[in-house]
């Protein structure tokens, strides 16, 4: 790690009047940034936030924490969650962020940026920003309802036009918003085709408040990169920090880790998860975890078949066992898009 991009992402940032340690987040990820996936990340350390996968907000007010599979966190991890919400309609949005508030949560995050046809039918994630009046009039409610930091996490848009983003971002200051966290990629999402970072830099020199990069940040040089091309403020790291949790101490502390670390994270990642949720919901979320998990490996496919071919937490458990006594190599950069879609 280039020592420069070392210093800048430990660089505190002060965002809505908090501080935060270092500027290294982990983005909201459905299925993938649950509450054990945080308690594995904050047990390695070096993530300055956490983002929860995104949540309804039409649910959000009547949600019990000790349910919904979503809608949960550990006490633990309060001071540094920032949940996000999804939703249509402005005071829907106002109402959510408010209770999130009263959580004592250390944020709220509007999600402007999911693709997903579900979400979008409902006139929510990415569908907003056909009509970028409503975005920011959601904007300006919550912030009307919520003192504590407002992030708006949106992409280019439907077009690719960095102007739209740009004037957006101006609004969304406008409206009140603390923070951006900007993924520059057209709807519908092709993970695949690489994000024009050089988007994030135009958003960055448009507003005055703090703006977070992300897309395609799987290496300390790909982190080097972000910051010099496009001058943002910190970056959101999303697939990486599934397939490699220990990132964020790897490039905040530069503590480094031995190959047992892979099997010692999945077996964890099971344990926690057999202990936090049922066994049908624990499967389905391990095998989630283990498509990114697998893009470590040189021969990503048939890692991935050995490691999910079973129906019960117990088999699931003994492949990882069988898997890693073969000492599968290492790929030399993780291969995160291979499964892109
Ligand atoms: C499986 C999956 C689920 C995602 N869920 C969300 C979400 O709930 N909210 C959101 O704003 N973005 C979501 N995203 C987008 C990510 O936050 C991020 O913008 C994207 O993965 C690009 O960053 P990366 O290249 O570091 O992975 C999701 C992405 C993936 C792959």
């Amino acid at each position: 790690m280039h020592p420069d991009t070392r210093q800048a992402i430990t660089t505190p940032i002060t965002i809505g009047g908090k501080e935060i340690e270092n500027r290294l987040f982990l983005a909201p990820l459905a299925g993938l940034g649950h509450v054990v996936m945080r308690q594995i990340i904050q047990d390695f350390g070096g993530c300055g936030l956490l983002f929860s996968e995104m949540c309804s907000a039409k649910a959000v007010p009547q949600e019990n924490r000790r349910i919904s599979p979503m809608f949960r966190w550990r006490d633990e991890e309060a001071c540094r969650l920032v949940m996000q919400i999804f939703g249509a309609s402005p005071l829907e949005m106002a109402r959510a962020a408010t209770r999130i508030e009263e959580e004592g949560l250390f944020g709220v995050d509007i999600n402007f940026g999911c693709s997903v046809s579900g979400i979008c039918k409902k006139e929510s994630g990415a569908a907003v920003l056909k009509d970028p009046d409503r975005a920011v009039a959601i904007v300006k409610e919550v912030r009307k309802a919520v003192r504590f930091p407002l992030f708006v996490k949106y992409r280019t848009g439907w077009k690719d036009d960095p102007l739209f983003a740009t004037e957006l971002a101006k609004r969304f200051e406008g409206a009140g918003a603390d923070a951006l966290v900007f993924h520059p990629r057209v709807s519908p999402d092709r993970r695949s085709r690489p994000p024009k970072w050089d988007y994030i830099g135009k958003v960055k020199q448009a507003v005055s408040i703090p703006v977070f990069g992300n897309g395609n940040v799987f290496t300390p040089s790909d982190l080097t990169r972000m910051l010099e091309t496009t001058s943002c403020d910190g970056v959101s790291l999303g697939r990486i920090a599934i397939a490699r949790p220990f990132v964020f101490a790897e490039m905040t502390q530069g503590t480094r880790f031995s190959p047992e670390i892979y099997p010692q994270v999945a077996l964890r990642l099971l344990d926690l998860l057999e202990q936090e949720f049922n066994t049908g919901y624990a499967l389905r979320l391990y095998k989630k975890f283990a498509l990114y998990f697998s893009a470590n490996f040189k021969f990503a496919h048939p890692i991935f078949k050995k490691l999910v071919y079973a129906d019960s937490l117990d088999g699931l458990r003994e492949n990882i066992h069988t898997t890693f006594a073969e000492r599968p190599e290492l790929a030399a950069t993780p291969n995160i898009n291979l499964f892109a879609g």
